[in-house]
């Protein structure tokens, strides 16, 4: 098997380049998200589930998408695919994304619809080995599609017919990826109809609330009635950035307060997640034809 060669420069990989390095991390593990109400550590397993994150401006929900997408490029055996219309959110990752999508509505639904392709491929071979999901000991790559401010591709450029379309493939991918190994991380303001389609947000597994500006918009994320029974993502302190309900399918809203990072922070992650992923130890090259023929 050929062995990476890394110069001395490149830092640790040199003394070991060619042990494989992995971080043991993976997207079947549980994806720390920050800390509860008393202290204890919040995880959530995003690898069969789908997550929708929203409130108003400046509440958080670019930080913790920064925290899962951090994740997506530590565990080993991931492509995220990241969409992020400001650039600036999931930008650093962008060299080692399988895909990194701009303002850009036409990149947006090409990049959307080769992973719906990739999708309808992994069920075709599930079908064939009369198998329902994919597990971790297929050895399939998982690819978390992460979208910050996913109103701008809905609803703010581009004609009619490219919104639905975006629209059409979101919801494909959030209604069918889970199996497959395809989640989907989006992040949004207000979620209203006219934003996204009730349809498809009610089929997001969780749901997190930052503060919203009224007891409506946080029913809109979290569902119909919650603020009337307390929990009312309303009431959160607009000083008190980070904090979040987090509701999974068919459970009760809990508060949460997303760990932060800093840019010097993500920075270092981005270094050391291009690092394990250059040092891995590469594919065997296949034998020159010419060997095979003699
Ligand atoms: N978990 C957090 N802890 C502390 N401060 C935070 C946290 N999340 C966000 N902030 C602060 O709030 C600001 C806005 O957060 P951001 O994630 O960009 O909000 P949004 O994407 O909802 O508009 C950040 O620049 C940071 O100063
Ligand atoms: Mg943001």
């Amino acid at each position: 098997m050929a062995t990476l060669t890394v110069s001395p420069a490149a830092g640790p990989a040199a003394a070991s380049a060619a042990v494989p390095v992995g971080p043991l991390l993976s997207m079947f593990d549980p994806v720390y998200l920050g800390v509860d109400e008393f202290g204890q550590p919040v995880y959530v397993v995003l690898a069969y589930r789908n997550m929708l994150i929203a409130g108003e401006p400046g509440g958080g929900k670019s930080g913790l998408i920064q925290n899962i997408t951090a994740h997506c490029f530590l565990a080993a055996g991931t492509r995220p695919v990241l969409l992020d219309p400001k650039l600036v959110e999931l930008g650093m990752w962008a060299d080692l994304a399988e895909e990194f999508v701009g303002p850009d509505i036409t990149h947006a639904l090409t990049t959307l619809r080769r992973v719906q392709q990739v999708m309808n491929n992994r069920y075709a071979w599930l079908l064939a080995h009369n198998r329902r999901k994919i597990t971790p000991a297929d050895g399939v790559s998982v690819i978390p599609v992460i979208l910050d401010e996913l109103a701008y591709y809905s609803a703010t450029i581009g004609t009619k017919d490219q919104q639905a379309e975006f629209i059409a493939l979101v919801r494909d991918i959030v209604a069918r990826g889970r199996a497959c190994a395809i989640p989907v991380i989006a992040a949004t303001q207000r979620p209203s109809v006219d934003i996204i389609p009730t349809s498809l947000r009610d089929i997001f597994g969780f749901r997190v609330a930052f503060r919203c500006t009224t007891p409506n918009s946080s029913d809109i994320i979290l569902g119909h009635g919650w603020a009337h029974s307390g929990f009312n993502a309303a009431d959160i302190s607009p000083v008190n950035q980070g904090v979040a309900y987090l509701i999974a399918e068919g459970g009760v809203p809990a508060l949460f307060k997303a760990a932060y990072l800093t840019d010097d922070q993500i920075n270092h992650l981005v270094d050391y997640a291009t690092w394990i992923r250059t040092t891995r130890a590469p594919s065997p090259v296949p034998a020159p034809v010419t060997a095979l023929a003699a």
